[in-house]
């Protein structure tokens, strides 16, 4: 059986179309969205995402600020950049890229922010309102954009056995929290380290989401024919074949579960794009409800 893939940069370009119509109407009306992404330090990865998502708005429009501060940064300071960017009527979303260097207490930098601005959803009043399906809130944009494949997939979730590999803040609890919402009706599995029999659990799944940041974890006896295995690892492995000496592999063993999965996503150009185009979404969404503008028919 040849597996469905699932292009994420292809459902991505979908969701920026709706979105450009909603940024004109926004405009319109005198407000453009604006995002503020902050990172701390150097690390690669990090300044790659933050590089994409600075460059996506621009793309999109919107107002984007990219605040590079140094691995030397204080709490203090940081808190500072943040109170700054919370009463920046310009600036409608605020991100600050984790992990941060090992001196900033990320906690209470979430805390910190205007949960009115916080796109990324990991304020606790954001995570209240995910638990609590108030969706004034903010929710997490990976597993956002993790539903929103399924969605495009046409992947039946109602009554779906759904594994969750990962309990992390970022993805797998709010993804979790996420597809057991009235509407949704998953029946959720969480699996974390000390989870027993993982595989045989995994086989039991119609769809896997695989966000434990190991590559190549889930493997073909992770995998009943015909399932759904969403990766949504990015995991830089060495490749001395390769000019940057590295090369992106997910969590799952693609090239062995795709021959029997029904549908997967490859990394990358699966999860990745959709996580920024969430993002892109939130911050629209924060224009309008701090600015009270009504969604038009696609928000
Ligand atoms: N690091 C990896 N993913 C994310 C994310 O979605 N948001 C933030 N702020 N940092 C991340």
């Amino acid at each position: 059986m040849m597996p469905k893939l699932i292009d994420g940069r292809a459902i991505a370009e979908r969701v920026y179309a709706e979105l450009r119509d909603e940024i004109v109407s926004l405009k319109s009306r005198g407000a453009t969205p604006g995002l503020a992404v902050v990172l701390v330090g150097d690390d690669p990865p990090s300044r790659a995402y933050v590089r994409a998502k600075d460059k996506t708005c621009r793309e999109l429009g919107l107002h984007s600020v990219k605040l590079e501060l140094s691995a030397t940064t204080t709490q203090a300071e940081l808190l500072a950049r943040v109170d700054e960017l919370n009463r920046d009527e310009k600036i409608h979303g605020i991100l600050v890229q984790s992990p941060p260097p090992p001196q900033i207490d990320e906690a209470a930098i979430i805390r910190a922010l205007d949960p009115r601005k916080d796109v990324d959803g990991f304020h606790p009043l954001n995570v209240a309102k995910l638990a609590l399906e108030d969706d004034t809130g903010f929710v997490p944009c990976t597993p956002l954009g993790c539903l929103r494949l399924l969605r495009e997939t046409g992947i039946a979730l109602s009554g779906a056995n759904v594994v969750v590999l990962g309990r992390s803040m970022i993805v797998g609890k709010p993804m979790a929290l996420l597809l057991m919402r009235k509407g949704i009706d998953a029946t959720v599995t969480v699996i974390h380290s000390r989870t027993r029999n993982i595989s045989e659990s995994c086989r039991r799944a119609d769809v896997i989401i695989a966000a434990i940041g190991r590559p190549h974890f889930v493997r073909t006896e992770f995998v009943r024919e015909g399932a759904t295995v969403i990766d949504v690892g990015i995991n830089r492995v060495e490749d001395a074949g390769s000019e940057r000496g590295y090369k992106l592999v997910g969590d799952v063993d693609f090239e062995s579960v795709s021959k029997l999965a029904g549908a997967i996503t490859p990394v990358p150009g699966g999860v990745g794009p959709m996580t920024i185009a969430m993002l892109m979404s939130n911050t629209i969404k924060a224009c309008r409800q701090i600015t009270s503008f009504q969604a038009t028919k696609s928000g």
